[in-house]
């Protein structure tokens, strides 16, 4: 655990070059709009520790893939997100030195992120080995007005020299990933240009073409008044730069305002493409770098205005979850359905793919919450599109009758995923798949998403796990062997119950849908079923079957399902004896010790509890949790939000508190030392349901929203906002009060702390809640 940053409310404050944590401060100061985004990288030279980062949403390379053991079935290829131009470069030259903090001796350093405004700015004052010392001042920001555009104003001061300052801004299209596989570059040049201050580059993505063209356009001011330098210009396949030079006394100001333009061909013809740039670009050029920030700042409090959370007392918790907001903001706009959410976002490679299970089961219900009703819905719609990928992923299995299996990792909706443990066996992502739709149409009230598209979807998973399971005549009972639960620490092993849990709840809730469509959409169900060649009677007389006879891991002494078969026989050793210089394990220990262990990675029978809440009574859930929170050793970023909310269902609050920091602070204090790689987007999903879902104890069940708020001691008040069904509710939460103000022109008939009260349009209604410290 690192503790570097400067806790504030609304800013993340780097104080003080902290060079060895580099790659860890460039993820955590990424910026992105959701149609692209970038490390934190300095736009100047870096010799340092860095990982360049530029990413343009939907635009990936399928990197062939490479194991040692080739498996029948897996994907041929690994999808990976990829590193493009770099369109913020600067570089600086100084008398024949280059400007390079890793080389030069630093008297204060700030790199500061406003999450209000959607800004990053660095203060540096530098010194040169020659004994010249600068001041640089950077802000930069990825416009969510104009989202293809991005713009840096850069300003350096000769502090105690004057000279002649050497200034390249430049595009570079020569990048690579990192993580490729074979070490090769994944762009082909197309075309590049540039004049004086203007230039573009397209290059094209082997085997995926994707076209992109990246353009630069910039402006020289120097002590605030325009120049109009001599352009020295440089033009390769993959790089454009533009150089002039500058002569400046000691405390002069020169400012280069430069704009980036970055669009793909997901967006415009390709042979458009650098039309289009070239003229959204000079719209930016034309409008300036004043106007397109402060219309950038005012559509965040837009954006901020339905989506904050404030925490009164408590720094570095209001600081966490404005964190997780902002970057899940960043990452997702839900305007386009191609799109998904990826583990890291736009802030660093690793974890190829975009779409895990990780989007249904930990960003939509933020989303639901917070944002337009199509934000969620197209996330559903991405999954509708898949379809078809889904069925042919599960007949390259070898499974039949339109049974479908979606990918656990997945761009374009094929599998890119291959360690069999997980490709093959980590299948409960089909059943969170199915649960999204039920969660959606739960939370929204759109029933008619069942007969659009949800149940062509729920049918093919239903199918699924009809063949997925076997009769086992020892027990009779229906199993399901071979398979992998969210605990990645556990593989190959039989009848998981969270896997077995969502099966069968995904066959209940098809069979409910099937009745529900019959009754209310009679043609389209008659639509689908043909067009599906489903055959009602037969399939659902066995789904039935197995409703019925499904077994389930169960220990009758301890009174607890278990997380698979045998789990007991493992030596149950609480986590708190582990060695702390072993944590986390996965890093010290051996797979083959972790696999014996009986530490769990991430909330797994917790998870199906979480997910079915409503069937349990505290004391259930009490049982479970006191049993598995001890062996869980949360090395999953996906864990602990898990784990705050049932903390805090079962009267915790210490625990609720103490799992929700870890949640909400994972990146910005790196609980698992490796924020280096990028940040855990979509965790950060999992942060605000830890808030609102723990904390604001916000349900919903048969169309009514419920909440049953506590509050940690050491916070003096929290607020958060959700639409519910057009409603939009501002809750705040003291000690012993609850307010909820109904800023819509509707009432709202809500279940409050157990009871059932209307809550009026545009007015506020105050509540005592004397059990809101301990529920
Ligand atoms: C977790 C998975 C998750 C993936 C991407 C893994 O470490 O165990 O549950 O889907 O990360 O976030």
């Amino acid at each position: 655990m690192k503790n570097y940053l400067v806790h504030d409310e609304w800013k993340i404050i780097e104080e003080g070059f902290h060079p060895e944590f580099n790659r860890i401060s460039e993820s955590i100061f990424s910026l992105g709009n959701g149609r692209m985004g970038g490390r934190g990288n300095f736009e100047e030279k870096y010799s340092g520790s860095t990982l360049q980062g530029n990413y343009i949403a939907g635009v990936y390379y399928p990197d062939k893939t490479r194991v040692g053991w080739w498996k029948n079935g897996y994907p041929e290829y690994f999808a990976k997100v990829l590193n493009a131009a770099n369109w913020i470069g600067i570089d600086i030259e100084i008398d024949g030195e280059t400007l390079d903090l890793a080389k030069m001796e630093i008297e204060s350093f700030s790199r500061v992120m406003d999450m209000q405004k959607g800004t990053l700015e660095r203060t540096v004052v530098a010194t040169f080995k020659s004994g010249k010392k600068v001041k640089i001042t950077s802000l930069r920001f990825l416009s969510i007005v104009a989202p293809e555009i991005g713009a840096i104003s850069y300003t350096l001061e000769p502090l105690n020299f004057d000279s002649t300052l050497k200034i390249s801004p430049y595009v570079d299209f020569d990048v690579e990933n990192e993580d490729s596989n074979y070490d090769e570059k994944f762009w082909v040049a197309q075309h590049s240009e540039i004049s004086k201050n203007e230039g573009y580059i397209t290059a094209l993505t082997k085997k995926t073409e994707f076209l992109v063209c990246s353009g630069m356009k910039y402006d020289v001011f120097l002590n605030d008044a325009p120049v109009q330098p001599e352009y020295e210009e440089k033009l390769e396949k993959m790089f454009i730069s533009s150089t002039f030079g500058v002569d400046v006394q000691k405390n002069s100001r020169i400012t280069i305002q430069k704009y980036g333009v970055n669009i793909s061909s997901e967006y415009f013809p390709k042979d458009e493409l650098l039309a289009a740039s070239k003229k959204i670009l000079s719209k930016a050029y034309t409008k300036g770098f004043n106007s397109l920030l402060s219309e950038h700042t005012n559509a965040w409090m837009v954006k901020w205005e339905t989506s904050d959370i404030k925490v009164d007392g408590d720094v570095a918790a209001q600081q966490g979850i404005r964190f997780n907001i902002f970057q899940l903001n960043q990452t997702y706009t839900g305007e386009d359905e191609r799109l998904n959410i990826g583990p890291k976002g736009f802030t660093g490679e690793k974890y190829g793919g975009t779409t895990y299970w990780d989007t249904e089961a930990f960003c939509l219900p933020f989303y639901l919450a917070t944002a337009e009703q199509k934000v969620a819905r197209n996330l559903l719609i991405y999954r509708y599109k898949h379809l078809q990928k889904a069925i042919e992923n599960a007949a390259k299995l070898g499974f039949k009758n339109g049974a479908a299996l979606y990918p656990m990792v997945t761009i374009n909706g094929e599998e890119c995923h291959n360690e069999w443990e997980i490709t093959f066996e980590e299948i409960h992502r089909n059943g969170e798949i199915a649960f999204a739709i039920y969660d959606y149409i739960r939370y929204s009230g759109d029933w008619d998403y069942l007969a659009q598209y949800g149940f062509e979807v729920l049918l093919g998973i239903s199918r699924f796990w009809c063949q997925r399971v076997n009769w086992s005549e020892h027990k009779q009972k229906y199993v399901m062997l071979g398979v992998t639960g969210p605990n990645e620490y556990e593989n190959n092993v039989n009848n998981n119950w969270h896997t077995n849990n969502l099966a069968v709840w995904t066959l209940k809730y098809t069979l409910e849908v099937i009745q529900y469509l019959k009754y209310r959409h009679p043609q389209e169900y008659k639509e689908i079923t043909s067009k599906s060649n489903f055959v009602e009677t037969s399939e659902t007389q066995q789904w039935k079957d197995i409703v019925e006879k499904m077994y389930f891991p169960w220990d009758e002494t301890r009174q607890i399902f278990l997380q698979q078969d045998d789990f007991l026989d493992k030596d149950l050793t609480p986590a708190a004896e582990i060695n702390p210089a072993e944590r986390p394990i996965s890093q010290h220990w051996s797979w083959d010790r972790i696999l014996r262990s009986p530490y769990i990675k991430q909330a797994d029978v917790l998870q199906s509890i979480y997910l079915f809440e409503d069937r349990y009574d505290k004391e259930f859930i009490e049982r479970h949790f006191d049993f598995y929170e001890p062996l869980t050793v949360h090395e999953s970023s996906l864990s602990s939000c898990v784990h705050t909310i049932l903390a805090a269902r079962i009267g915790r609050p210490e625990k609720a508190y103490e799992m929700y920091l870890r949640t909400a602070r994972l990146d910005l204090d790196d609980y698992n030392n490796d924020t280096c790689d990028g940040l855990h987007i979509t965790s950060m999903g999992g942060a605000w349901m830890a808030f609102v879902i723990g904390f604001g104890g916000m349900r919903v069940s048969e169309n009514m929203l419920s909440l049953n708020p506590f509050i940690p001691e050491s916070w003096k008040s929290y607020s958060f906002k959700i639409k519910f069904r057009g409603v939009l509710l501002e809750i705040i939460v003291s000690h012993g009060v609850v307010e909820i103000i109904n800023h819509s022109e509707a009432d709202l008939m809500v279940d409050l702390l157990e009871n059932i009260v209307t809550l009026n349009r545009n007015s506020s209604t105050i509540f005592e809640n004397k059990e809101n410290q301990l529920p």
